[in-house]
């Protein structure tokens, strides 16, 4: 059974739905499973395919060429070589072995890498360059960092279409082509944006920059539906983007025997009281997409361990890593938790978010049970950080 949905007169969604895959990179959650999407574009001489699909979608990219009853490609056009976008290249170069695969210089050498095609062939596809397909042509636009060095975009000016890759895509396997319900997308949107681009934010900002120089009509990323409305989703990655945060407490914890739970109790009601949102996630058990794109606009990281093995607990070791890995713009960051008789439980958080542009408020840490000197201190705390996010629009 093949799937193929035309985008416009020659142009088709021919890529892979993927409902049930339920985890990416074995790291972040897709609850609504992902698509690799390809996309065939018939000029009047050339025939081209942009993206070659994850491996596991190879025979689905293949039925789908022969229900267009495709006989040549002229070119394969590798936009990005990670392998969720390339895992089919060596089962199309078998089928259509005088096609030209075009990518960055960066993405050529990658596939090489990967063993998904020899050293030394395809042609590198330079920004700024096009190439004719008859009535219709492709441009290549650089867009490195988003997420890899090697990304490019690639844009029909006759049709206004703009393929971004990876860029504004969102894990989503849907039944529409294109985002029909945008609440709906706006989520997964948000967390593919969180988990994938957000480390990447000054590259982000640059990116759109080019992008709004486009007439662009259809955005078609390689995960996720199609956006014939695109200022939806270039308005969010402008805000996810920006340096603007929310008065929000991103608040962390785990806790062994209930001293750790009942401080991150009284600062969560605390920091409401004082009108601060508060996201609250109980590290023993929560969604690290949803951690991710709670970070996207928080203000504040509170990360609140025991003390276990004389140091941090390692689920808030592993929250803190995570945080610290994607980047966020987050402004302030507090500990709180506490210890038996001792331990690098703080110095231990504090490195791990080392790569955080972030201002550290004073730690609370009880010894215990936490006591009225303790509460006092995450009085103190919550006093500070509503202080400090009522000066956020200033
Ligand atoms: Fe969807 Fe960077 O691969």
């Amino acid at each position: 059974m093949a799937l193929t949905r035309e985008i416009r007169p020659g142009i088709f969604w021919v890529g892979a739905l993927d409902w049930d895959r339920r985890l990416f990179d074995a790291l972040l959650p897709l609850p609504q499973g992902t698509s690799y999407n390809s996309y065939l574009i018939q000029g009047e001489e050339k025939t081209v395919l942009i993206d070659a699909v994850d491996e596991t979608g190879a025979d689905v990219l293949m039925d789908n060429l022969r229900s267009l009853a495709v006989e040549s490609l002229d070119y394969i056009i590798v936009q990005h070589a990670e392998q969720d976008h390339s895992g089919g290249l060596k089962r199309l170069l078998a089928e259509y072995p005088q096609a030209s695969v075009l990518g960055s210089a960066r993405s050529l050498e990658l596939l090489a890498e990967f063993g998904l095609m020899d050293a030394g062939k395809g042609q590198e596809a330079k920004d700024g360059e096009s190439i004719p397909l008859g009535g219709r042509s492709l441009q290549f636009i650089s867009a490195p960092w988003v997420h890899w060095p090697d990304t490019m975009f690639t844009y029909i000016p006759e049709e206004h279409i703009l393929f971004t890759c990876d860029f504004l895509g969102s894990h989503l396997a849907s039944s529409h082509l294109f985002a029909s319900d945008e609440a709906d997308l706006y989520l997964p949107a948000k967390k593919y944006y969180a988990g994938i681009m957000m480390p990447f934010r000054s590259s982000v900002k640059r990116h759109l920059e080019r992008i709004e120089k486009l007439d662009v009509d259809i955005i078609a990323p390689s995960h996720g539906p199609l956006q014939d409305r695109p200022g939806l989703i270039l308005d969010a990655y402008r805000d996810w983007a920006s340096d603007r945060v929310k008065n929000e407490v991103v608040l962390a914890y785990v806790s062994m025997h209930g001293s750790t739970r009942i401080m991150a109790d009284y600062l969560g009601e605390a920091l409401i009281s004082r009108g601060v949102a508060v996201r609250r996630f109980d590290l023993t058990d929560y969604d690290l997409g949803d951690l991710a794109q709670s970070l996207v606009d928080a203000a504040t990281i509170v990360i609140g361990t025991p003390t276990i093995l004389a140091g941090a607990h390692p689920l808030a070791l592993y929250a803190a890593t995570l945080a610290n890995a994607l980047r966020p713009k987050t402004r302030y960051a507090s500990v709180i938790g506490s210890f038996g008789w001792g331990g690098k439980m703080l110095e231990q958080i504090t490195e791990s978010l080392s790569s955080l542009k972030v201002e550290f408020l004073d730690p609370v840490v009880a010894r215990g049970r936490p006591k009225e000197d303790d509460f006092a201190a995450l009085d103190r705390l919550a006093d500070e950080i509503a202080a400090l996010h009522q000066k956020l629009d200033e």
